[in-house]
């Protein structure tokens, strides 16, 4: 059985100095493309599922591809996760649902509300064999009504708030703000990562696993074939490639990737549609966009440092 939760994995990737690449799914293309990599590299996996994703595509849709995913895949660990669950009632729905792990972010909530909720969500969880991560701390992008770009280094994970938070709600892992933030767009100067912060969490809290959200690097190729191609993304900039492998050989063990699978589909989609205007069959252009993704994701894999570790995380 190829299904399973993150605990393992955590375990594996904290002992080995890697991390497990978290990976947003909405369609079969997006998953097809992540998978066939993962399969190739033989990683372990973490599909996971936003709301967004279930808004658009149907969690019945998405279960069903990944239960193909899972079937066809024996050999490769597979963990479930929701991303960014607002509120207990959305992760119990997946939870429900099946899903191996969940993520409740109620990181814009006052401290003690956060611990709250994410203690509701952790008993719930747990007595159905499923894990949770939370957050504390601010990320810009998604959660822009409290943060934007520039502000991100003013609401960095505090330490030895992490140790309470972490003592009180009894989640198993962490999403800590250590300066990075969702979307193309994470840095207006010299992309800087506050590893001080995942250091000293990882002092208070060793053989914690701690997660990192908002780690595409936003690929210079992608976003250059994008504005060749009628694109205009002139500011984006992401997170450098170093960090994140630096990142990963330390406390994080599992890095969060969404918007590199976008830019990566979306700027072979554009060139494919610029070079053969007559072109109209969407296996055309969508096939060739699954190919990018694929490519993409086995060279993150191997930034990761999780190529070849699937079978020691079973
Ligand atoms: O963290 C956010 C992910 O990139 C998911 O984004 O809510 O647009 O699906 P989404
Ligand atoms: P990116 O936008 O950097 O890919 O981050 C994705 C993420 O954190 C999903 O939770
Ligand atoms: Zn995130």
């Amino acid at each position: 059985m190829a299904l399973v939760g993150t605990k393992k994995m955590f375990e594996m990737a904290l002992k080995g100095g890697y991390a497990i690449g978290a990976f947003n799914v909405n369609n079969m293309e997006i998953t097809q493309g992540i998978v066939s990599a993962v399969v190739e590299e033989k990683s372990p996996l973490i599909l996971q599922v936003s709301r967004g994703a279930r808004k658009y595509a149907g969690i019945s849709y998405l279960n069903a591809i990944i239960n193909v995913v899972v079937s066809e895949n024996p050999d490769i660990p597979i963990a479930t996760h929701l991303d960014h669950g607002d509120t207990f009632e959305t992760c119990k729905q997946f939870v429900d649902d099946g899903f191996t792990s969940v993520m409740i972010d109620a990181s814009k909530l006052p401290f003690e509300e956060n611990i709250t909720v994410t203690k509701k969500v952790v008993e719930y969880a747990h007595a159905r064999d499923v894990v949770v991560e939370a957050e504390l701390g601010q990320l810009g992008g998604i959660e822009e009504d409290v943060v934007g770009v520039e502000d991100v280094g003013k609401h960095l994970t505090e330490p030895d708030q992490a140790v309470e938070f972490v003592e009180r709600s009894g989640c198993d892992s962490l999403a800590v703000a250590c300066g990075t933030s969702h979307g193309a767009y994470k840095f207006k100067i010299e992309p800087k990562l506050a590893f001080d912060v995942i250091e000293k969490i990882a002092e208070k809290l060793p053989g914690f696993p701690l997660v990192m959200h908002g780690s595409s690097s936003v690929l210079r190729e992608f976003v250059d074939l994008i504005n060749k191609y009628g694109g205009d993304m002139p500011d984006a900039m992401g997170v450098p490639e170093e960090a994140i492998g630096k990142a990963a050989k330390m406390a994080i063990c599992k890095v969060n990737i969404d918007t590199d699978l976008r830019l990566a589909v979306t700027a072979k989609i554009r060139q494919i549609l610029a070079e053969r205007p007559s072109e109209f069959d969407p296996r055309k252009y969508l096939g060739p966009g699954r190919e990018a993704i694929k490519d993409m994701v086995k060279h993150k894999l191997d930034v990761l440092g999780c190529s070849g570790k699937a079978a020691e995380c079973m």
